[in-house]
């Protein structure tokens, strides 16, 4: 799929799943996307910066402020994208974006998106059953996110079950008609 001229907001937060992101953002450049990446400040402890930049080939942003008291603008970054594609999304996060609490850039960057903002939940079996998360989920999509839902299988903690983030190919595949709406009618808040 040639996705050149398409800008995506890719935003990693704190799972265990975080590794994929890696993949997901090769694959995304590969196809001819141009990608800059957020993380939330827990998730360069699974993922480096060093890494993410050199394949986004854009600075990667975590924080508010800059050593030298400028700023990274959350609403330039907001308007910029094509696609907000926040894969993996700990139930944290979507706690937070589901109550709007802004204290991270990628949370405000969220509230500031005028783009489709699509988000792949990963996590442990039970936090995803968990009626929190549940809820969360619903609000998220009823505010016309767009949900891709978790694989069934064996998750990090040796448990097996609903949780994993979806292979970053299937992650691809899901957010074509997103970036083309042109080519397929899209309801909001639906999951892919
Ligand atoms: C090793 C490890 C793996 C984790 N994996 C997940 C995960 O897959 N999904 C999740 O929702 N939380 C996971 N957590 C918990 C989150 O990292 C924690 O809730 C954190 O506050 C999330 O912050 P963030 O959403 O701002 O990145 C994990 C924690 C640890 C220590």
């Amino acid at each position: 799929m040639d996705l050149k001229g398409k800008k995506i907001l890719l935003g990693i937060t704190g799972s265990i799943a975080a590794y994929k992101a890696v993949f997901l953002l090769r694959l995304l450049v590969r196809e001819g996307a141009e990608v800059k990446v957020i993380l939330t400040p827990f998730a360069d402890r699974f993922v480096t910066k060093g890494t993410l930049a050199a394949l986004s080939t854009f600075p990667v942003l975590s924080e508010f402020f800059k050593e030298d008291g400028t700023w990274n603008s959350h609403v330039d970054m907001g308007n910029w994208a094509d696609l907000f594609l926040i894969a993996p999304v700990t139930a944290a996060t979507m706690a937070k974006m589901a109550i709007g609490q802004a204290d991270n850039l990628l949370i405000a960057t969220y509230l500031a998106a005028k783009c489709p903002v699509v988000f792949a939940p990963a996590m442990d079996l039970d936090m995803f059953k968990h009626p929190a998360t549940q809820k969360n989920i619903s609000i998220l999509q009823s505010y016309g996110n767009i949900l891709i839902e978790p694989a069934s299988g064996e998750l990090a903690s040796g448990l097996v079950g609903k949780g994993r983030l979806e292979e970053p190919e299937v992650i691809l595949q899901k957010i074509i008609p997103v970036l083309f709406p042109e080519k397929k009618n899209l309801n909001p808040g639906v999951s892919l």
